[in-house]
């Protein structure tokens, strides 16, 4: 016994003096991995995306409408943008129309465009905008610049357009400084069939049948330049308005300034379902209203704070939609993000009331992230419209003269429009982080959707330096090909410009590895990749 526990003391002792040594070694190798940390992050980080285990129940579509535009006359929006003038000779064009804007927009895949405003909107009558041109009276545009507006591009002007685009069109209605009976004239006049004065009126000016507007927003920002008003009395309002204009339409009400829930609670509160189909929402990725700095000229830091407003909508639509749910549980209205994107201080020596803004790198990761919140939350979110289309903050066209140039953010959107009415699949996202100073951001963003047999899955890495190593988990998915697309550059701060069209568009990205059931990536620093699997 003795000799045996004397054994047994020995070989504890033998045990300890070992597990030190080896405590010790670990010990050393922390410290080493510690010291080579910095380093080694700067390479990559880990980040694991997950489809889920069966995909039998995924019923809900990504309305193709959350790849919605928004053009206001504003800027070079409509006047230069869209439209150069149904007599001009040096642009080719149709009725006007810029033939080179329709061709990239059907590239695009728009699928609805908001007009004419914005705050512009409430301060328009539409009847200036019909009939002979040289009829038109001509106003001033007082939010955007002072500058006159002929009215030369009007209601049928836009219509006919949006038929060129294959787009449906979403007319906002003047609330603020307009009347009921204008606006219920506006729909007689755009959608009625048989004879009425506002349908004579429309066959006078050259259009015998109706455009049939699904699409009309009720207001905008009424709670500010639509008329400074409480949302109890815009609900009120809201109530009035959808009374005379008739049914069988897909009414918007203007919704909140991002985080003004109350805004959306008031509503929902005071407008029964019935009366409704969708509340709008504006958010823009502003760093400080006050000073919103370069848009391309931006540090690190601006563009890191940039990122957080952009990952915001998440919380925004979580918290809109579930004041929602509480009083609409089926979902039967529409959450609209009607007005989304970067905001930054103008180009230097352009109209401080023209809003126009370079497109970066910095835009695309904005777009991406956002368009896969969107696609996240398709069971509520239904429409969004990019402010705005051509010339005015984040654009997806630029034009100069007859010139015109795509941003980065056009080549995000014409690369997600395939999750365009597919049916979505929900993920789980593992994500790195990025970080600046104490502050965090998932790095990772992703959404996935299927159509035809066939599934796309949509990511972006918002870190401006590092790179990301992405395990993509696939679970029950059978596939045995994968390709895809990738949007990058060298510098967050890249932009297309006249002078390099093509610096920033999307290449052949070969990098996704299969393996069994899963597929390895790795992301660059600040890119977007489009991943197809069949
Ligand atoms: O998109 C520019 C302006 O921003 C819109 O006119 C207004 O609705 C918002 O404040």
């Amino acid at each position: 016994m003795k000799s045996t526990g004397h054994t047994f003391i020995a070989s504890n002792e033998n045990l300890l003096l070992h597990a030190n040594r080896q405590i010790k070694s670990r010990v050393r190798w922390l410290l080493f991995l510690v010291f080579l940390q910095p380093a080694w992050l700067t390479v990559c980080a880990q980040s694991v995306v997950e489809f889920p285990s069966s995909m039998e129940n995924d019923t809900i579509i990504i309305n193709k409408n959350i790849y919605g535009h928004f053009a206001e006359h504003l800027g070079h929006c409509i006047y230069s943008g869209f439209y150069v003038g149904d007599t001009n000779q040096s642009i080719p064009n149709i009725d006007g129309v810029r033939k080179d804007v329709i061709a990239a927009l059907k590239t695009l895949k728009i699928p609805v465009l908001r007009w004419p405003g914005g705050c512009f909107a409430d301060t328009y009558h539409w009847k200036d905008g019909v009939g002979p041109k040289n009829k038109r009276p001509a106003i001033v545009n007082k939010w955007w610049g002072g500058v006159l507006e002929d009215n030369s591009f009007g209601t049928d002007n836009f219509l006919n357009m949006c038929e060129l685009l294959g787009a449906d069109p979403y007319v906002s209605g003047n609330v603020g400084s307009g009347t009921v009976q204008e606006l219920a004239d506006w729909v007689q006049y755009t959608n009625f069939e048989g004879r009425s004065p506002m349908s004579d009126l429309r066959t006078a000016n050259g259009r015998t049948k109706p455009w049939n507007v699904k699409y009309w927003g009720i207001g905008n920002e009424a709670w500010g330049c639509g008329g400074n008003m409480r949302a109890e009395y815009y609900a009120d309002i809201f109530r009035k308005y959808t009374t005379f204009m008739g049914n069988g339409l897909f009414k918007i009400a203007s919704g909140a300034n991002s985080e003004d829930y109350n805004w959306t609670e008031t509503m929902m509160k005071n407008v029964p379902w019935t009366m409704i189909q969708g509340i709008g929402l504006h958010h823009y990725s502003v760093i400080d209203w006050n000073k919103k700095s370069s848009a391309t000229g931006f540090s690190l830091q601006e563009y890191f704070i940039t990122m957080q407003r952009a990952w915001k909508m998440e919380e925004l639509v979580t918290r809109h939609a579930a004041i929602m749910d509480k009083y609409d549980p089926q979902k039967k209205v529409a959450l609209v993000v009607d007005e989304w994107g970067g905001w930054y201080d103008v180009e230097t020596g352009t109209n401080p009331g023209f809003l126009f803004q370079q497109n970066t790198m910095r835009d695309a990761m904005i777009a991406g992230v956002t368009l896969n919140i969107f696609n996240n939350h398709a069971d509520r979110v239904r429409m969004a419209n990019l402010a705005q289309t051509i010339n005015v903050l984040q654009a997806v066209i630029l034009t100069k003269g007859s010139e015109m140039i795509l941003t980065p953010t056009y080549h995000v959107m014409e690369m997600y429009n395939i999750h365009q009415d597919a049916t979505l699949i929900p993920l789980k996202v593992k994500s790195g982080e990025y970080t600046m100073g104490n502050e965090k951001l998932p790095a990772v963003s992703a959404s996935a959707s299927m159509k035809d047999k066939r599934i796309h899955i949509s990511l972006v890495n918002i870190d401006a330096t590092k790179s990301q190593d992405l395990e993509l988990d696939l679970g029950k998915v059978l596939f045995s090909q994968v390709k895809g697309r990738i949007l990058t550059s060298g510098k967050i701060q890249d932009c297309n410009t006249f002078e390099n069209p093509a610096k920033i568009r999307p290449a052949v990205f070969s990098g996704a590895k299969i393996s069994g059931k899963t597929i390895h990536l790795t992301m660059p620093p600040a890119s977007v990749i489009v991943l197809e699997l069949n």
